[in-house]
Order: C-alpha cells, then sequence, then structure tokens
C-alpha cells in the first residue's frame, strides 16, 4: 500500500520545513500545493491573490488536490495554510491519506513569520490581531480533518517528523 503523508496547518506553522525533514527521512517526494498552483499557472501565489482574487486561488487548490489524488507512489505533501477549509478539500485529504495537523501557538507563527512579506492575508497592519482570530476560526476546522495532532512549539523539525513517521508505522503497522 502507498504511503501519503499530508500536513495541513496554518502559515508559518512548519507544514514546508517539516516536509522536506519527513521528504528525507522517508525517501518519499515532498509536494506542495502553494508549489503545483504556482507551476501550473505561471505566476506566484501573491500575484494570484492581487489579480485573480482569493476565490480563484481557492479554486486552483481543489483542482490541485483533484490531481493529487490519483497520483501513484508514496508521497509527503505540504498544504496552503487555507486549504482544509474547504470541507470537500477536506474530504479529498482524508480519501487520500494521512492526515496531519500540525498545530502552533500565535506567538510561535508570529515569531516565524515575522519577516515574510508573501503572504497576502497577513498583509497590512494589525498582524497579531489578524493571525489571533484567523486561527481561532481556523483551529477547530483544522482538528476535525486531521487523523493526528502534533504540537509543533519549541519542537525541532527532526522531532516532529520522527512523531509523524511513528504515527504512519502505527497506522499501517
Ligand atoms: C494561505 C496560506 C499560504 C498560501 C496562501 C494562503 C492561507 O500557504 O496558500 O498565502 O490561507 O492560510 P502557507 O500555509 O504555506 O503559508
Amino acid at each position: 500500500m502507498d504511503s501519503h503523508i499530508i500536513l495541513i496547518g496554518f502559515m508559518g506553522a512548519g507544514k514546508t520545513t517539516v516536509g522536506k525533514n519527513l521528504a528525507r527521512k522517508t525517501g518519499f517526494p515532498l509536494l506542495d500545493t502553494d508549489h503545483l498552483i504556482e507551476e501550473q499557472t505561471g505566476k506566484t501565489v501573491k500575484w494570484i491573490f492581487e489579480a485573480w482574487g482569493e476565490e480563484e486561488f481557492r479554486r486552483l487548490e481543489t483542482d490541485v488536490l483533484k490531481t493529487l489524488a490519483d497520483r501513484p507512489g508514496d508521497w509527503v505533501l505540504s498544504t496552503g495554510g487555507g486549504l482544509p477549509m474547504k470541507e470537500e478539500n477536506r474530504k479529498l485529504l482524508g480519501q487520500a491519506g494521512m492526515v496531519v495537523y500540525l498545530k502552533a501557538e500565535p506567538e510561535t507563527v508570529l515569531n516565524r513569520l515575522s519577516r515574510d512579506r508573501n503572504r497576502p492575508l497577513l498583509a497590512g497592519s494589525d498582524r497579531k490581531e489578524r493571525v489571533e482570530s484567523l486561527m481561532a476560526f481556523r483551529g477547530p476546522v483544522y482538528e476535525s480533518g486531521a487523523h493526528v495532532i502534533v504540537k509543533t512549539d519549541g519542537k525541532s523539525p527532526d522531532a516532529i517528523s520522527d512523531e509523524i513517521v511513528s504515527a504512519l508505522f502505527a497506522k499501517n503497522g
């Protein structure tokens, strides 16, 4: 049986870093929904938000997920932070593999993204407030779509990946 590990969670929770670590550890290729959208459109996520709008970006996310569902072989998938907000997407993810929610406190996220200027949803002032309210809204949704929840605050990417690999072994036997 192919193993598919799917990382969900807020911007700055560590999905990309942990995804790279997991890919190294398991030898599975790393896929990333933001990168796949950028490859397919030839545009950056930031550009798509500004020029085509968030709704179009969300449509592209669902398209990408549908193509991944049939992708054979083992893989690790890092997803955009807003992708699991659509019920259709949560269903597709749940069917595609083991969904792991990387859970982080707002302080962790704010620290990690303090210099980031590429997240359209965090542009502008009041970043702290925005992160806190968006996380309060999204947290329960991530939890509802996850098979496994891993807290990431204060942990190294290596330690987080070890937890995920153990969960995968426990699931697949
Ligand atoms: C988004 C998260 C981003 C990216 C886009 C929207 C979100 O991905 O998909 O900026 O809605 O949380 P990361 O979670 O990898 O930052």
